[in-house]
């Protein structure tokens, strides 16, 4: 994703296991895991049970503990154990961006994290950025402001990724802003009022 470093550590893990899964001999086992997925969301690898293992997150401020299948993903622990279906699955490969969420304050892809790697962290999704009092983050509003979003599919990772970005330095030109949210696709195009509406927050966005 955008940047390279901001989310390699956290997913790689789940994508070395996905491309070693499907180097292995003929690998008959990958395709009915598609067959399955929606009648087992939280156990996306494979057709084996596997023992669950405790898990801690702090979501929103949040404490939440789980008993989580090993090979469950950030992003189904979210939607489908914790009931945050704000951020969206999109490829669910690590290619579109649609799962982006905080980690410890840095852009994830939720959907190649296994959720168990965070144990013990703290995560913001969309539903974390509103103020106590019901005001919207200063990103959330300019997206508005800016209708940086035709479908809104991508927008919550659209979102969140723009913080990071913002937090991490890289929103200092219009250039920087479209490499470094170049992981972030859009398929109703609406880039150049993200850029806008990150342009916009940034200074806010600094100070939130
Ligand atoms: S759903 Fe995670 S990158 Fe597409
Ligand atoms: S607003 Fe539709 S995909 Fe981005």
């Amino acid at each position: 994703m955008e940047g390279g470093s901001k989310t390699r550590a956290s997913h790689f893990s789940r994508r070395n296991f996905i491309t070693a899964s499907a180097s292995a001999a003929a690998a008959p086992w990958m395709f009915p895991r598609y067959a399955t997925a929606e009648k087992s969301e939280t156990a996306p690898m494979g057709e084996e049970p596997q023992a669950k293992v405790p898990t801690s997150l702090t979501v929103n401020k949040q404490p939440h503990r789980l008993a989580l299948d090993p090979r469950t993903s950030l992003l189904d622990a979210l939607r489908d154990e914790i009931g945050l279906t704000g951020t969206k699955k999109g490829c669910d490969h690590g290619q579109c961006g649609a799962c982006t969420v905080l980690v410890n304050g840095m852009r994830v892809l939720s959907c190649m994290s296994f959720a168990v790697m965070n144990d013990g962290r703290d995560v913001t999704t969309i539903e974390g950025l509103e103020s106590p009092s019901g005001e919207l983050h200063p990103m959330q509003q300019a997206f508005i402001d800016h209708d940086a979003f035709q479908c809104g599919y991508c927008t919550s990772g659209q979102i969140m990724s723009a913080i990071g970005c913002v937090n991490e330095g890289h929103a200092d030109s219009d250039a920087d802003i479209r490499e470094y949210m170049s992981g972030n696709l859009c398929r109703c195009a609406a880039y150049p009022n993200i850029v806008a509406a990150i342009r916009q927050a940034r200074d806010a966005t600094r100070k939130a």
